[in-house]
């Protein structure tokens, strides 16, 4: 049977690999964003803002999905905000779907913040969450913006009768430009300057992370999970975890980025040294590198994302994540996490995005 695309947010750091693993797995795709990409070959861009229901329903006229996946979200001061905004982006998106009736399954990609809390209360004392995480915990007794777009999603099943899928990363590893939330291509942005400069390339983060076990999602595995569901019957109506399969800690994989770069690492050292304020100055800097190497992209603010790096490396507790459940169901791919780091660093480069 024919099954045709429509990823949601294809820009970013999981809808772009989504897309790719999408066409080469055969399928029709279409890549929804504001600015949609044009460089994922065999992805038809769509235009759209999930916020205007008109404009949205116009550039999806001539679109009938059978299968949608949604890899999107914004960013907003509060998490208040987060909810009315990126509930209203489901909500907009399976409403101008509805009435075309060709829709058969949604998959939607969350995260671990649906255990931890959400940016305002996350990981903090009286919310923490036991380790590894597992789908069976309940919802945390506070607001959060990913179960309000999870609502949206049961709410459009109750109205139009598809089968979805929840899918949750840790950290997501993978090149995007011009996104919210890049751990991988902050810190290779980080190392390029502390290479050019001589700085240290000193962790951020917290005692918990330098020592604990952790883990993270690589783009490629998540977009491996997201077809894998579209196509299991057995996957059909759950919520997922999805990492790489194996856990590492701070304190082994820091010094195995830096080598990879040539600075010298340093680590923990008795408090956090957020990466914001190290780099807070580094615009014009950035700016002349990338003039000297012939850079694609001299703009800082669009390659590296030091508050969620800070956030994320800066959590009071390790943080790794259960795997059984999509494993069970026959979900076998696996990644070691650090050759996800060195396989991003040298498409970085290969793209003229680093030194
Ligand atoms: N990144 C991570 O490390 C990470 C880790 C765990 C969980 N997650 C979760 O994964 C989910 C997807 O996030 P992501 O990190 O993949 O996102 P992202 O890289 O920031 O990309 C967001 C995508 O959505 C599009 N978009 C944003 N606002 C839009 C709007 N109003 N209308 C249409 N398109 C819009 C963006 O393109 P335009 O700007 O051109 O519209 C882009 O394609 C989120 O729930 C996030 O919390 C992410």
């Amino acid at each position: 049977m024919q099954r045709t695309a429509l990823v949601v947010g294809a820009s970013g750091i999981g809808g772009r690999y989504v897309a790719r693993e999408l066409v080469s797995n055969g399928w029709t795709v279409y890549g929804l964003a504001r600015r949609p990409i044009h460089d994922v070959s065999s992805v038809k861009p769509v235009a759209a803002d999930l916020l205007e229901p008109k404009s949205l329903e116009t550039a999806l006229a001539q679109v009938e999905p059978t299968h949608v996946f949604i890899t999107t979200w914004m960013r907003n001061d509060t998490e208040a905000e987060n909810i009315r905004v990126n509930a209203a982006m489901v909500r907009n998106l399976l409403a101008a779907l509805a009435g075309k009736r060709t829709l058969r399954h949604v998959a939607l990609v969350t995260g671990l913040k649906h255990y931890l809390g959400p940016f305002e209360a996350y990981a903090q004392s009286g919310t923490l969450p036991e380790t590894p995480l597992r789908e069976t915990q309940p919802r945390l007794p506070i607001e959060n913006f990913y179960y309000a777009q999870e609502d949206e999603v049961y709410a459009a099943v109750e109205r139009d009768r598809f089968t979805w899928s929840i899918h949750r990363p840790h950290t997501v590893i993978g090149m995007a430009v011009g996104n919210a939330m890049n751990l991988g291509t902050t810190l290779a942005v980080y190392a390029s300057i502390c290479k050019e400069t001589g700085r240290v390339f000193q962790f951020p983060g917290s005692e918990a992370q330098w020592k604990g076990l952790s883990d993270v999602t690589d783009a490629r595995m998540l977009a491996r999970q997201l077809v894998w569901a579209a196509d299991t019957d057995a996957a059909r109506n759950e919520a997922f975890n999805i990492v790489n399969g194996d856990v590492f800690r701070w304190s082994w994989l820091w010094g195995r980025l830096a080598d990879w770069f040539g600075v010298q690492a340093a680590g923990f050292s008795g408090s956090t040294q957020p990466l914001e304020t190290a780099m807070a100055n580094d615009h014009a800097l950035w700016r002349d590198i990338a003039r000297r190497h012939g850079l694609a992209e001299p703009d800082l603010d669009r390659l590296a994302s030091p508050w969620h790096t800070d956030l994320d490396l800066g959590r009071p507790i390790e943080v790794m994540t259960d795997m059984a459940k999509s494993r069970k169901l026959g979900f076998s791919p696996f990644q070691a996490t650090d050759e996800s780091f060195f396989d991003l660093f040298s498409l970085l480069r290969s793209s003229r995005l680093i030194p």
